[in-house]
């Protein structure tokens, strides 16, 4: 990585991932992790399948590449992403000041808020953020929900890679609750009944694609796939016959 695909000269990291690069290997490589219905997660085949999946399928469909997904820790996304072993973080990952910081983002493509999972059968069903004070909490360790929980005065958090591992702990009365993004909640309560939504809290999160500082012809390209998935057949008529005729 880092050589310029056409002179051979080697920039460093600067090259890395380039569009030129990603169709000289042959493959978009991508880093998710997959404990996050329906965006990502690993079905019955052991494959790692989603939401978050199908738009990263198209994106490498429209690149003329294969897929390629790597299964990290959600901590080490952004790391992997600026060291150049992946092209893309598609993961559910949300836009937040800090992250734009060391990485760049696509246009939002999901809407989410944080919801807080308890067990159905117990007495605790906090309304709010504020009725986990003095609880036990478990998050995923470096998501927005952990950064809310975080805030909460003597609460204490354990921190998961996981959220399979994070529930297994609700289930098994080591923590009160779970916090995590409302659509992932809705999912995981739906296969487990023995877990309910008890509040939402309304975070007004947007999820965009993560891509390496600076690599604009590629974040240019993924904006692309992006705003033409969200094009109606309708949308696509008016273009050809109005906004392309200007
Ligand atoms: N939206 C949250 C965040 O950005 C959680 C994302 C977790 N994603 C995952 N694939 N585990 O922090």
């Amino acid at each position: 990585m880092g050589r310029c695909v056409y002179c051979g000269t080697n920039y460093g990291a600067i090259f890395a991932g380039t569009l030129a690069e990603i169709k000289e290997r042959g493959k978009l490589i991508i880093g998710t992790e997959p404990t996050f219905p329906p965006f990502e997660y690993v079905n019955e085949n052991n494959e790692i399948v989603g939401f978050d999946i199908d738009i990263a399928k198209k994106i490498a469909e429209e690149l003329g590449v294969e897929l390629e997904i790597l299964n990290l820790p959600f901590d080490s996304l952004i790391p992997a992403l600026m060291s150049d072993k992946i092209d893309l973080i598609v993961a559910g990952m949300t836009i937040t000041e800090e992250r734009a910081k060391v990485i760049d983002f696509s246009i939002p493509y999901f809407n989410a808020n944080q919801a807080i999972v308890v067990r159905e059968d117990g007495n605790f069903k906090p309304e709010k953020l504020e009725d986990l004070m003095g609880k036990k909490v478990a998050v995923q360790l470096g998501t927005t929900g952990d950064l809310v929980v975080s805030e909460i005065e003597k609460v204490s958090i354990t921190r998961f890679q996981k959220f399979t591992d994070a529930f297994l702990e609700l289930q098994n009365k080591r923590v009160d609750a779970v916090v995590l993004d409302e659509a992932v909640a809705n999912a995981y309560v739906k296969t487990f009944p023995k877990f309910i939504i008890s509040a939402v809290i309304d975070t007004g999160e947007k999820y965009g694609i993560g891509v390496k500082k600076g690599n604009t012809e590629l974040l240019d390209f993924v904006n692309s796939v992006l705003s033409n998935m969200f094009k109606s057949p309708y949308d696509l008529l008016v273009e050809k016959w109005f906004e392309e005729t200007k």
